[in-house]
Parts: C-alpha cells; sequence; structure tokens
C-alpha cells in the first residue's frame, strides 16, 4: 500500500508471489484490488498472449470496495497466503484492505516524495486500527535501491525511518531489470530464462519473502 504512483506495489506483490511459490506446499493467491489491473489483466494477458500456462498462484480481481473483505475471505478458504496489490490512491479500498491484512507492506523508492507518501500510508493504516481497536502490523520496504552506490537520499530516508521508529525491512528490492522483465514478458521470477542478473533478482527475491514471512509468523 502506497498513494505513491510508481513506487513498487505491483512489482512488490509480484517477486513476493514468485519466491513463495517456489515452496509447492503453499498455495498462493493475488488478489488485484487496482482498477488498472496491472497484474489481472495485463500480466495475464501477457501470459496468455504467449501461452505461457498456468501461473505458480492464482490471479482474482476485485475493485469494488464494498466487495473486497468477503472476498477476500472466501479467498482465504482455499489459499495459505493472500497478497492483495493495490491502487496508487489511499481511498476507502485501501483501509478494508488493511482491516483483513496480517501484515500491509508499503513500499517505498528512497526519495523524499516517495517517503512522505509512505507517511501518508502509515496514517491510513494506523487510523484503520485505531477504528478496528488493533495494531494493524505495518512494514516499509524500500525499493529501487541502487545496487552500485547509495545515495544521500537512500542515506537520509532510512535514517528518518530509523529515528521515527517506523519498521522497515532489513532486505531492500534492488533496481534490477528482471523485477520489470516479470511484467514485460508476463512470467514470473522464476520463469525468466536464467542469467546471472534473473539470478541476483531471485537471491534478493527469496531473501525479502523471508524476511517478510518471519515478520507475519512473529505476529502471530
Ligand atoms: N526493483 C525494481 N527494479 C526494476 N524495476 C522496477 C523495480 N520496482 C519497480 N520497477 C518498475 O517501476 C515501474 C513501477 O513499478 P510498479 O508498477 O511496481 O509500481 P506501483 O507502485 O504498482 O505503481 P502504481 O501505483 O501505478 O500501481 C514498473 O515499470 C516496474 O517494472
Ligand atoms: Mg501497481
Amino acid at each position: 500500500m502506497s498513494p505513491k504512483g510508481g513506487c513498487g506495489k505491483s512489482t512488490t506483490v509480484m517477486v513476493l508471489a514468485s519466491a513463495l511459490s517456489t515452496n509447492e506446499d503453499l498455495s498462493i493467491a493475488v488478489v488485484d484490488a487496482d482498477p488498472r489491473q496491472s497484474l489481472a489483466r495485463v500480466w495475464i494477458g501477457k501470459r496468455e498472449e504467449s501461452e505461457i500456462g498456468e501461473p505458480p498462484f492464482t490471479v482474482t480481481s476485485e475493485i469494488k470496495e464494498t466487495e473486497i473483505v468477503d472476498m477476500l475471505e472466501k479467498v482465504e478458504e482455499s489459499a495459505d497466503v493472500v497478497i492483495v496489490d493495490l491502487e496508487g490512491a489511499a481511498g476507502l479500498m485501501s483501509s478494508y484492505v488493511a482491516t483483513s491484512a496480517d501484515l500491509c507492506i508499503v513500499p517505498m523508492r528512497p526519495s523524499a516524495l516517495d517517503g512522505d507518501a509512505a507517511g501518508s500510508a502509515l496514517k491510513l493504516i494506523r487510523s484503520t486500527g485505531k477504528a478496528m481497536k488493533r495494531e494493524i502490523p505495518t512494514v516499509v520496504l524500500i525499493t529501487q535501491t541502487d545496487a552500485a552506490i547509495t545515495t544521500r537520499s537512500h542515506r537520509e530516508v532510512v535514517e528518518e525511518l530509523d529515528s521515527a521508529g517506523i519498521r522497515r525491512c532489513s532486505v531492500e528490492l534492488m533496481k534490477r531489470a528482471p523485477f520489470e522483465r516479470m511484467m514485460a514478458e508476463g512470467k514470473t521470477l522464476f520463469e525468466l530464462a536464467d542469467t546471472e542478473s534473473v539470478a541476483k533478482a531471485r537471491e534478493n527475491a527469496k531473501a525479502m519473502a523471508r524476511e517478510i514471512v518471519a515478520i507475519v509468523e512473529a505476529n502471530h
């Protein structure tokens, strides 16, 4: 969740779904709750076009905010893990999904503007939790990190999060071409052709998924 367009929400969903679905004992459901349907329409469309076959996780969509909570309840019955992709807007849909969540992930690029948008998402999650009289576990995920250099903005963003006591994933999603290729080719990270760059992206994805799973398990 983040109102910031392009901060990496859909990519994070695909990375998590890709990494978790390498465990054949787990059934994973992706729910696309963004009216633009990047996953349910664009990604699935690419797969159909290229005849890639069934993905290793289900992808369904619900864009009506009045239906989403019931829909998630239903999906939960048949999946071990449900991952929801949200629109880049902090509306009722985001609140409703947060009420159902074991963990909200707020992706942000290491920039001041993404930090500001992440702040809005954190506020929305906090007030939704207050209204429900529970704390909704939340973690910030830094995305599109430059693998070669640590920028000044990156350092500042991390310092700011840490000094505000905001929980962040210690694994960051690096800026890597394969993360973009998943969408371009309609493939999961593990369906992309093996290259050194894909291997690095997979390692990054697995480390991220491990940390996210550990956070969810610790909250249970
Ligand atoms: N870690 C990454 N490495 C390389 N490219 C990335 C990475 N994360 C995102 N991108 C690219 O940046 C663009 C925006 O990412 P993405 O679609 O995940 O953002 P979003 O938050 O879902 O945006 P929206 O609010 O529009 O739904 C996409 O073209 C995506 O492929
Ligand atoms: Mg998106």
